[in-house]
């Protein structure tokens, strides 16, 4: 039987095992500059169909950290893919040259279809606008190195949460912590309905729609529509569907540049709305103890001036890419052991309709010989099992 686990979805991963990774991350940060190869002799396939920096240089670099090896590609022009070969082919052969895949692709639910035909690990660098698993996990690691702890936060993710993929990985990771994430998201660029409906969906969270004021600096008088997911609502000052920020202390705002790249046609004529984090912002009462997380590259949505100061953290929490992806790949080639409990299986099924709504789908991109597949969240809503959009 084949156990091998894969890591797609922050879902993959038990809150438990998160914890567990993270212990060994801490491991890893010590043994970062010695040569230790204990993945001697193991290969890495990194296949890079976006852009990307960040990602796939510490996933590189914690691969050859670990004393194994790594072939790249990170041109799909250079590539079979440009004769027109598909997905699951070009994923067949290159783990049959490897021994974990690392895979970065345009299209939702890419990651899922390799992991279906590959027989090593797989690894979701990023799929679309869907999810950045690894992402989150380094946005975790970062708010457990400055805040102690990842439960009873209070954390805005703030910026274009549509496209924005690594917020949909992390505002589900932070609600199943139990932590408060306040949405505050560019005009029109909310979070899409299926991660809304993955939110609610978990046990004790609840949506609220709100008006975010502040009279003092923050949104210069104006007003901002905004989504808070809180398992103790409670807790935060509501009054007239407003939440005043004044009063309240953030541990967190977690910024994404607006992704120019995935706005739909309908969406063109959509910009930069919110006010950038700058020296102005973050003298705001709220904010006085909050780290500023980004998953970079900024454009313009954080101010250089404060890349000084000691709130400012996005540096920092790309460095730790390398050792939480040093433990993740240790974990998932078998050198490293989890004794936790596991996430649950999502009930995934076959399915008679043959395609996905989604333009971005990789079911819709790579059609024909593909099996549609669904799950079926706790309301009974059918969603597709690769991009995760509710099917009618
Ligand atoms: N955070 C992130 O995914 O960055 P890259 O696109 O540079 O990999």
């Amino acid at each position: 039987m084949n156990s091998k686990r894969d890591f797609i979805s922050i879902d993959d991963f038990s809150n438990e095992e998160i914890e567990v990774l993270f212990v060994i991350a801490d491991k890893m940060n010590l043994l970062l500059h010695r040569s230790h190869g204990v993945l001697a002799g193991h290969l890495m396939g990194s296949l890079f169909l976006e852009p990307s920096t960040r990602t796939r240089l510490s996933f590189e670099a914690a691969m050859n950290r670990l004393g194994g090896r790594v072939i790249t590609m990170s041109d799909a022009a250079a590539s079979s893919f440009s004769k027109g070969e598909s997905l699951a082919d070009s994923v067949r052969i290159v783990s049959s040259y490897t021994d974990i895949l690392v895979l970065r692709h345009p299209h939702a639910g890419a990651a899922r279809l390799a992991a279906e035909y590959a027989p090593v690990p797989v690894i979701n660098a990023g799929d679309g606008g869907h999810e950045h698993p690894t992402q989150t996990l380094c946005d975790l690691y970062a708010l457990r190195q400055t805040k102690g702890k990842l439960d009873g936060l209070r954390v805005i993710i703030y910026g274009d949460l549509k496209y924005g993929r690594t917020t949909h990985s992390l505002a589900l990771a932070l609600a199943r912590f139990g932590t408060d994430v306040l949405c505050i998201a560019e005009p029109g660029l909310n979070l899409p309905t299926y991660v809304r409906n993955r939110l609610t969906a978990m046990e004790g969270i609840s949506e609220h729609s709100l008006v975010v004021a502040d009279e003092n600096s923050v949104f210069s008088g104006e007003e901002r529509e905004a989504l808070l997911y809180t398992k103790n609502p409670q807790g935060w000052q509501l009054s007239d569907n407003a939440l005043k920020l004044a009063g309240i202390a953030f541990d967190a705002i977690y910024v994404t540049r607006l992704q120019r790249e995935r706005l739909a046609q309908d969406d063109a004529d959509l910009g930069q709305a919110l006010p950038p984090i700058d020296a102005r912002f973050l003298s705001h009462g709220s904010f006085q103890d909050a780290v500023v997380l980004h998953p970079l590259p900024r454009v313009d949505e954080i101010d250089h001036e404060i890349d000084g100061d000691p709130r400012s953290f996005y540096f920092r929490q790309a460095a730790l890419g390398v050792p939480v992806r040093m433990a993740l790949i240790s974990f998932l080639l078998g050198h490293e052991m989890m004794r936790v409990e596991r996430a649950p299986k999502r009930d995934e099924r076959e399915w008679k309709k043959a395609s996905c709504a989604n333009p971005n789908c990789v079911m819709t991109k790579e059609g024909d010989y593909l099996q549609q597949k669904i799950w079926k969240d706790p309301q009974e809503r059918v969603h597709c099992v690769f991009c995760d959009e509710m099917l009618d």
